[in-house]
């Protein structure tokens, strides 16, 4: 199968930075389709931790590197990262990491008005990671952006930005008491941007059919995750893209019966950053412990994330929009020492029982998670590279989230390090 997609299955962070970085070494190439520099993908090699917020999870393989037309990208970000990348060896040729000419660029306004706005919510702010992607994409749908192949333009660039920064500040500073950005700086900047990104741009559509066409293995890798899908996930508490794996076709340029195997990646509890909805969030010591254990802090942020068990129905919606047909489990060694591990699996409300997650914000905030308790286990797993090597209750765990969500496991992951994951099924040869 030449194509393989790997998704979020519940609110982000599920591990699909460690994940992506095995699964690229069967592929040739690796896609990033939707979000930003909003994702953080944290890859442990050896003793060294990386953390990749735009180039995606497969540079550390060596792989050919596509950023798609669905993702929006802060080039000083990106210059960044290839930078320290390079400084390590890698990405040392130009064509080692491809761009799409049809990607929008985060602007500096962009970044003022995310954090302005949310400030200007206060109680109500929905927790951006105030990196600029929500007004990038508006501006993406309201026909208002500015892509790459239009820096490329020098001709047209400068008064297309001009004009950009000037409505940009009239917002920024009569509406949300920001600051104005200041156009001749931010376009002094761009010729920099302009001289160290040319290289990169390309139609990567053509590029993505051509490698297809010749046999060469494609991975997609999704950030954030099903529940944060603006269309599908908890709104208005979502990020701008859609997460799910039909996105791929758009975000990438690639027809849909081309993306072949789809795996689903999970924690074995749940975590979300931001504001939200979070219908199994533990607000007591388990909560604390899974939060400690597990290091659940932000990628991108630092925040705290908040920690609840594991949710069948977020799982079974997941594999439902994404047509799931694996599991990447992750952090299953988080769950060692409890004596006792819930698992949701269905929701109350208002007196009856529901298996799919509602739309409305005030439904789902009443939602009363369901719980099923199964038996924990004492044992560390990190040596564990088979499923018999896990112990027995740690199997059960494994299998009871299989039949909960209706999809069967290919990857076990029990440690951040490459080396402790139990591979199940190679998704490249299925
Ligand atoms: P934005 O994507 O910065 O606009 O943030 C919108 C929501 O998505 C916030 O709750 C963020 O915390 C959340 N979010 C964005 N990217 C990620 C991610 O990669 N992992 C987890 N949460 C994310």
């Amino acid at each position: 199968m030449p194509a393989v997609a790997v998704i979020g299955a519940q609110w982000g962070d599920e591990g699909k930075g460690k994940v992506v970085d095995i699964l690229s070494e069967h592929a040739d190439v690796v896609v990033r389709f939707q979000g930003g520099n909003n994702a953080g993908h944290t890859l442990v090699v050896g003793d060294e931790t990386t953390i990749v917020h735009l180039i995606p999870s497969g540079v550390l393989q060596g792989k050919t590197c596509v950023i798609g037309n669905g993702v929006v990208v802060d080039p000083w970000v990106l210059i960044g990262e290839r930078d320290k990348l390079r400084a390590r060896g890698m990405l040392v040729e130009d064509e080692q990491l491809k761009i799409s000419d049809r990607a929008h660029i985060i602007f500096p306004y962009h970044r003022a008005i995310d954090v302005a706005r949310e400030a200007m919510r206060g109680g109500a702010a929905l927790g951006t990671t105030g990196r600029g992607i929500g007004p990038t994409y508006e501006d993406k749908m309201a026909r208002d952006g500015i892509r790459f192949a239009d820096l490329l333009d020098e001709k047209s660039f400068p008064d297309m930005l001009r004009d950009s920064v000037e409505r940009k500040n009239r917002y920024l500073t009569e509406l949300l008491n920001g600051d104005a950005v200041d156009f001749q700086s931010v376009l002094e900047q761009c010729a920099v941007v302009r001289d160290q990104l040319a290289p990169h741009v390309t139609d990567t559509s053509v590029f993505l059919d051509k490698s297809l066409a010749s046999g060469r293995r494609v991975l997609f890798e999704g950030g954030q995750g099903t529940m944060l899908d603006v269309d599908h996930g908890t709104y208005p508490f979502v990020t701008s893209s859609n997460t799910v794996s039909g996105a791929i076709a758009t975000g990438a340029g690639v027809a849909p019966h081309r993306i072949g195997t789809v795996v689903g990646m999970c924690k074995a509890y749940t975590t979300r950053v931001g504001a939200g909805p979070f219908p199994t969030e533990l607000h007591d010591e388990d909560g604390k412990r899974l939060q400690r254990d597990g290091s659940e802090f932000g990628a991108t942020t630092g925040r705290p994330r908040r920690c609840g068990w594991f949710d069948a129905v977020v799982v079974r919606q997941a594999a439902r929009l994404n047509g799931l047909h694996g599991l990447a489990i992750t952090k299953l060694d988080v769950l060692t020492g409890f004596e006792k591990i819930k698992v949701c699996t269905a929701y109350e409300l208002d007196g009856e029982r529901i298996d799919c997650f509602p739309a409305a914000k005030a439904a789902v905030e009443r939602v009363q998670p369901i719980y099923e308790e199964l038996p924990g286990w004492d044992e560390t797993l990190d040596r564990a590279r088979s499923l018999e090597d896990l112990p027995k209750n740690a199997r059960r765990y494994v299998k009871a989230l299989e039949d909960l969500t209706g999809v069967p496991s290919f990857l076990v992951s029990v440690g951040a390090r490459r080396r402790e994951t139990i591979l199940l099924r190679n998704p490249f040869a299925s």
